[in-house]
This record gives structure tokens, sequence and C-alpha cells, in this order.
């Protein structure tokens, strides 16, 4: 069983019953927030890339709860700095956690950290818990290895940034639908600030009509199931 929330923007809340994990908790700023940074309960945080709709939150997050944030080298390193727990992977690595696992992917996109430091590459993740494989594409655009991702992973579900500008619009989105071949998308990164407004219900008839999975357009704060 895997419960998946969308806490607004990137930001998810994925829980098997026994463990808690967010990724890209950006809620202190987010006009969009299903929660609040100083309530949420997380036994670990995955972030994708240091921008700080991503990074948001997490180190205040780990020191409240002790939650461990799980990310890449240069950004874990940042965040251990300040005070957090955290674990450092790369792309292509993964680690078992007592949730399950999570593995960096590539994406195609920018890092840089809160105070102007490196951020090293941003990732994707592939999260496994609850019996689900969950990808999380981040902030990317469109790549042809999203098909390798789909073909060796087999993702239930894919969560993708739809908002164009800074990440593919739905245009691309629906294209890298086609690659990954989840069960269900849930289309992010859309309408928390003007510049990447868009219309989730196009999004979810192109979905229908162009390719085989189920598109879920949440609501800030909305759970699926699974
Ligand atoms: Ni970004
Ligand atoms: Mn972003």
């Amino acid at each position: 069983m895997l419960k998946a929330t969308w806490l607004g923007h990137s930001a998810f809340k994925l829980e098997d019953g026994k463990h808690t994990l967010l990724i890209d908790p950006f809620l202190t700023g987010n006009p969009m927030a299903a929660a609040k940074a100083d309530e949420i309960a997380a036994d670990f945080i995955v972030v994708t890339h240091g921008h700080g709709d991503h990074l948001g939150d997490s180190v205040a997050i780990s020191k409240r709860t002790g939650a461990m944030i799980v990310s890449n080298f240069e950004i874990v390193n940042y965040c251990l700095a300040q005070g957090a727990k955290a674990h450092p992977l790369h792309i292509g690595g993964g680690h078992d956690f007592p949730f399950g696992r999570v593995q960096l992917t590539q994406a195609l996109h920018g890092s840089s950290l809160p105070d102007g430091s490196y951020g090293g590459n941003p990732a994707g993740v592939l999260v496994r818990m609850g019996g689900k494989v969950v990808y999380h594409a981040g902030d990317t655009g469109l790549f042809g290895d999203m098909k390798l991702i789909g073909d060796r992973y087999h993702p239930d579900i894919a969560i993708l940034p739809i908002g164009d500008n800074f990440t593919m619009g739905i245009d691309d989105a629906v294209y890298a639908v086609q690659l990954l071949k989840p069960k269900i998308v849930i289309p992010i990164h859309y309408n928390t600030f003007p510049v990447i407004a868009q219309d989730a219900e196009s999004f979810k008839s192109r979905v229908t009509n162009d390719t085989s999975a189920q598109c879920k357009a949440l609501a800030p704060g909305e759970t699926i199931t699974l």
C-alpha cells in the first residue's frame, strides 16, 4: 500500500503506513502549499536539486523531526553543514532504506543552492516504497532516456512537471508519458506562479487520448492510494 499526497508545486508526501517520505518539500513561500513546514511529519526527505522551490524547507524539517535528507553528494554536504541529517547518493546510484529504495536518475536542468554554491547535477528520483515504483522527474526537459527509465524500472506512477518555461510543458510531458509508460501520471510544477500557468485538464485529455496511462490531476492536499 502506498499513499501519495500532492503538497503543491513539486512537493509530495509518500506513506506506506509505517514511514513518511517527503519529496521536494517547498512549503514556506509556496502559494499552493497544502501543509506547514513546522507541523508536517517526516522520516525521510528526498531532494531532486538545489533550487529553493525544491530544497525548500528540507533542512528545517530534518532538524525538527530528525528526518534524513536523501539527495546528491553536494546538496547533502550543504544540508549536513546546517545541522541536518543526510545521506548522499549520486546519479545512477541507489540505496536501500528501511522503507525501500531511492535511486537518482538524470534530469536536464540546473541545481545551484540558495547561497549560490554548487548543488551538483540535478536529478529525478525513483522511489520503491509500499510495493510500488514512483518516478518523480524533478525539474527537467524531455530526454530520450525516459524510455530507458520506463523499460528498466516500470514506474507505477510518473510525477512530471508540465509548467513549461523552466521544465517540460504539456506537449513534451505527453511525449514523456509515451516513453515512460507508467500506469498513472500526475502533473506537477504548474500554476504555482503566473509564468508556469497551465491547464491540467488539457494535459489530462491529451494523456487519455495519446497514451495508455491514467492521468490524475490532483488538487493540492489530495491523496491517491495505490
Ligand atoms: Ni529548478
Ligand atoms: Mn522548480
